[in-house]
């Protein structure tokens, strides 16, 4: 365990072990809003050597499921204030993981006047869960004009702002598992003529952007993001995926950032066009790398020893083991995460767990 104990350089910071909390999405939060129960769920996560929030909306549109959380206006940052204060008595790190849902979503979860949007008009063929309705289809999104891609952009620097402004460490950029920033990566959703759609690096446009502007307002080395190739969740596809993130992590060296964070997944390789993206990231990346997808103590610390990563990131034991750094060092059993309380409001299942 000597490596998952070891300090490690995210930007600015150093962190008290190797040990990442993963960004996960809990539903808890009502009216869109941070509350005292979910600054007590990271509290009891903050021995985590970075907790990566769940994530939250930089902008209304990116609102998509029911009962998540944003940071676009004063009184959303007000709220969050809160849960990094909390965060922070117990010595822990924290960056928010921004996320704009784009076409993932429906109109129903959104609040009023916003509006589900994607890089085309066209519908992820899959189901979106809705408050007394349940799984119903996901509707047809808005192709975003020019304009609305650019205030979607200054919406990510405004969000960045807000939550260093309620005193978080830093903010990691979901570009993974099929939201808008990876809906403009991917063949079969980004159907643009424009300078957004059609080539790599243009379907790469939108991303590079985005991190250019968190970067420009609060500097790149309080600024991570997050990458899943290979992820086919919320119906996507990328047919050029080597392609695109090889060009991608080029131009990302160039913009220094806290660290880049990978989903481990070894299926890619054998996929049209594929790669295994904890070896290939390794190699096309200079900076700092997270790695998390279905790690274990050992396998976490294997990585770390093989120097494939700088980080070990963890999900799922960390919703069922708040203490998780000492079950580790002290090799305690583990308990499992239940997984009908992942999206439930309330304590249960939330921070009822030992
Ligand atoms: C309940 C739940 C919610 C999640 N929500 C998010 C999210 O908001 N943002 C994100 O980047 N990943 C999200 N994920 C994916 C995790 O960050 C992580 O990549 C995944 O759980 C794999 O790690 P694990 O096997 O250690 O759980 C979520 C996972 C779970 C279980």
């Amino acid at each position: 365990m000597e490596k998952l104990f070891a300090s490690a350089n995210i930007g600015r910071y150093k962190t008290a072990n190797s040990i990442a909390m993963a960004p996960m999405t809990r539903s808890r939060a009502v009216n869109n809003m941070a509350t005292p129960l979910i600054a007590e769920y990271y509290a009891q996560r903050a021995s985590a050597g970075l907790i990566i929030t769940e994530g939250v909306a930089p902008h209304a549109d990116g609102l998509g499921y029911a009962r998540i959380p944003g940071i676009y206006t004063l009184q959303q940052m007000q709220a969050w204030q809160a849960v990094a204060d909390a965060i922070h008595a117990k010595g822990g790190l924290a960056f928010m993981q921004l996320m704009h849902t784009g076409r993932i979503g429906h109109i129903e979860n959104l609040p009023e006047g916003a509006q589900l949007v994607g890089p085309s008009s066209l519908a992820a063929h899959a189901k979106i869960y809705i408050d007394g309705k349940g799984l119903v289809d996901m509707p047809q999104p808005l192709g975003m004009s020019v304009s609305k891609i650019h205030e979607s952009i200054a919406a990510y620097a405004q969000a960045a702002q807000f939550a260093i402004d309620a005193g978080f460490d830093g903010v990691e950029l979901h570009a993974a598992s099929g939201y808008l920033p990876n809906q403009f990566l991917a063949t079969n959703a980004n159907m643009r003529t424009d300078d957004y759609g059609g080539s790599f690096e243009n379907r790469s446009r939108y991303v590079l952007e985005m991190v250019q502007a968190v970067c420009n307002t609060i500097g790149g080395d309080r600024v991570g993001i997050k990458f899943s190739p290979g992820m086919a969740f919320n119906d996507i596809h990328i047919n050029d995926s080597a392609i695109i993130y090889e060009h991608l992590l080029q131009q990302l060296n160039h913009i220094p950032l806290a660290y880049l964070h990978v989903v481990h997944n070894e299926q890619h390789i054998n996929q049209p066009g594929g790669f295994e993206p904890v070896l290939a990231f390794r190699n096309w990346y200079n900076g700092t790398l997270l790695v998390g997808g279905g790690l274990t103590a050992n396998s976490g610390e294997a990585m770390l020893q093989q120097g494939l990563a700088d980080m070990a990131v963890y999900g799922n034991l960390f919703i069922a083991n708040p203490n998780l750094p000492q079950r580790f060092k002290q090799n305690l059993p583990l308990a499992e995460a239940n997984k009908s309380t992942f999206y439930t409001p309330g304590a249960h299942g939330f921070t009822d767990y030992e």
